[in-house]
């Protein structure tokens, strides 16, 4: 059976926390972005067992991307990028306008999906109040965010509209 990329259910509780703990990845919240949020939660299943997640806390136009785990077995088959990827189109989608996450691990990963390195203090107010930020997370570990606004078009490249 091949991987497949879902979005989760209620009764996925249970393997994705055991996935987060073995990955040593926060739990607190976990449970109940899944109940208030299940639409912006995916999972990767191979075989019927959960080897990946990722997240977003989605609030006030901005989303929090966590618990982006892959089973230490089946790192570097692409499935955590195929996550990812796949929450940055839903993001995109519903018009969010960045996103943002917190790591302690995996800074120099997140480059290529368009992170880059941030301030705490520029993280949008309803984010900042969230348990990853104000206790799940240690407070030295890694801000960042990825921009979600269409490209600035070049200038030149607009229409000449006359008055
Ligand atoms: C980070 C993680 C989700 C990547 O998942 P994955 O499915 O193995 O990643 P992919 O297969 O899509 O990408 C693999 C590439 O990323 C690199 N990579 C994997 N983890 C990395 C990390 N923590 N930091 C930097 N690079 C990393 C691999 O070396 C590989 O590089 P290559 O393509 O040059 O060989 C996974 O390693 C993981 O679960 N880590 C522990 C939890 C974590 O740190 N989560 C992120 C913070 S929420």
């Amino acid at each position: 059976m091949s991987l497949q990329i879902r979005p989760a259910t209620s009764e996925d509780l249970y393997a994705v926390v055991g996935l987060l703990q073995s990955r040593k990845l926060p739990v607190a919240g976990f449970a109940d972005l899944l109940r208030a949020q299940p639409e912006h939660v995916r999972i990767a299943e191979l075989n019927g067992l959960v080897v990946g997640s990722a997240a977003l806390d989605v609030r006030d136009g901005n989303g929090l991307l966590r618990s982006v785990a892959v089973a230490h077995d089946l790192a570097s088959l692409g499935v955590g990028t195929r996550l990812v990827n796949d929450l940055i189109a839903q993001a995109r989608q519903a018009d969010l306008t960045a996103l943002y996450l917190l790591t302690t691990t995996a800074a120099a990963w997140f480059p290529k999906f368009g992170f880059t390195v941030t301030d705490r203090s520029a993280v949008p107010a309803a984010l900042a109040n969230t348990i990853e930020f104000t206790s799940a997370c240690p407070a030295s570990a890694t801000v960042m965010r990825c921009s979600l606004a269409a490209p600035v078009t070049d200038g030149a490249a607009l229409p000449d509209i006359q008055p």
